[in-house]
């Protein structure tokens, strides 16, 4: 089993309640899950809309059920997310909201983190809150409109305060070296965090990334920067699709899952993990988790027009003809680790 060749968790992203089926539901699922990995992401429904769809409600049924069939069995979660943009997966209540922002918000927060407190390790804090093209750095979402960059700042303390013990991520995509720009924006802004003492544990690299990109050097780079600051890193979303459909040079682009194709994805895993274990010492690991179990669950077939083309992204195949087999690229992560 995954899990046990490392010191540090290995995770997964389910989905689970509203999302699909009751993530209890899916028992084929659920036995790879406890047998490989030591840490589970929710993929949708610790989200701000799931959690909390009116000013006034919050549903944590399915967040529950999730986060207790995981401690029951041994497994960590992480928690994903407080505040996120994203259209769909912010309440609308919250985009229309009228009244005391700050206030509101702070206590989104504060609720979310307090009721999970002691059942989540860690938690992405604010995803995504960079525009690399904006000049000071800050995408221009709800959160910013309202209260400024101040907003990341007082989310983490608000988290610090409800649970402590809990480690605090920000997390976003393309950092990891794709684009120094972005790169540079999150070094500001956690530089900002840290000169202010605010309390985070780490930076969660989403990495989302190619079988050719970002280079593996970029990436050392990035994760050296987070080390130098004394900061946890955290690889939180990882998938590799086989085909690279924004290769700007020649890219063999596959239509079926080939010998060579899975040989390629494997090489690619195994050198991101060997390249994470390298360059973060183990005290600051906060794990490595994949998005998604198998590759049927991948958001990316329906991201980015890719809908019906297949990329294989994953860890596993199956499930349709019976269990989920380990592929090519779980071998590369088992090797690496
Ligand atoms: C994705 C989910 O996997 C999809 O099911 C959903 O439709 C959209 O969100 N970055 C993130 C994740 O931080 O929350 C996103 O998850 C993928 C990109």
């Amino acid at each position: 089993n995954l899990y046990s060749l490392a010191a540090f968790p290995i995770g997964v992203a389910v989905s689970a309640g509203n999302e699909s089926r009751s993530f209890l539901d899916i028992a084929e699922k659920q036995t790879s899950i406890a047998q490989h990995f030591s840490e589970l992401t929710a993929g949708n429904i610790m989200k701000m809309s799931y959690l909390h769809p009116s000013e006034q409600t919050y549903d944590f049924a399915d967040a529950d059920e999730m986060v207790n069939w995981a401690g029951a069995n041994g497994i960590g979660v992480h928690g994903h997310t407080f505040i996120w943009h994203s259209d769909y997966q912010v309440p609308s209540w919250m985009s229309n909201y009228s009244g005391d922002f700050e206030a509101m918000l702070n206590d989104h927060v504060s609720t979310i983190a307090d009721h999970f407190a002691g059942r989540v390790e860690s938690w992405d804090v604010v995803n995504e809150a960079i525009d690399e093209n904006q000049s000071n750095c800050y995408r221009n979402s709800l959160f910013y409109q309202r209260l400024g960059s101040d907003y990341i700042a007082q989310a983490f303390t608000v988290a610090d305060a409800a649970d402590p013990g809990a480690d605090l991520y920000y997390n976003d995509y393309d950092t990891e070296g794709g684009n120094s720009e972005k790169l540079d924006c999150l070094l500001q802004i956690v530089d900002d965090l840290q000169a202010s003492n605010v309390p985070i544990d780490g930076v969660g690299f989403q990495m989302h990334v190619q079988i050719d990109w970002p280079s593996t050097s970029q990436m050392r780079t990035a994760f050296q920067e987070i080390v130098d600051r004394g900061l946890k890193v955290k690889i939180t979303e990882l998938d590799v699709p086989i085909n690279n459909p924004y290769a700007s040079t020649p890219f063999p682009q596959y239509t079926s899952y080939t010998a060579e194709a899975a040989a390629l994805q494997k090489s690619r895993y195994k050198s991101i993990v060997e390249t994470y274990l390298d360059v973060v010492p183990s005290h600051l690991r906060g794990g490595i988790t994949v998005w998604g179990l198998w590759d049927g669950d991948s958001w990316l077939l329906d991201f980015d027009e890719r809908e019906g083309a297949d990329d294989w992204p994953l860890l596993f195949s199956g499930p349709s003809n019976g269990p989920y087999e380990e592929k090519a690229a779980f071998d590369g992560v088992a090797e690496a680790l």
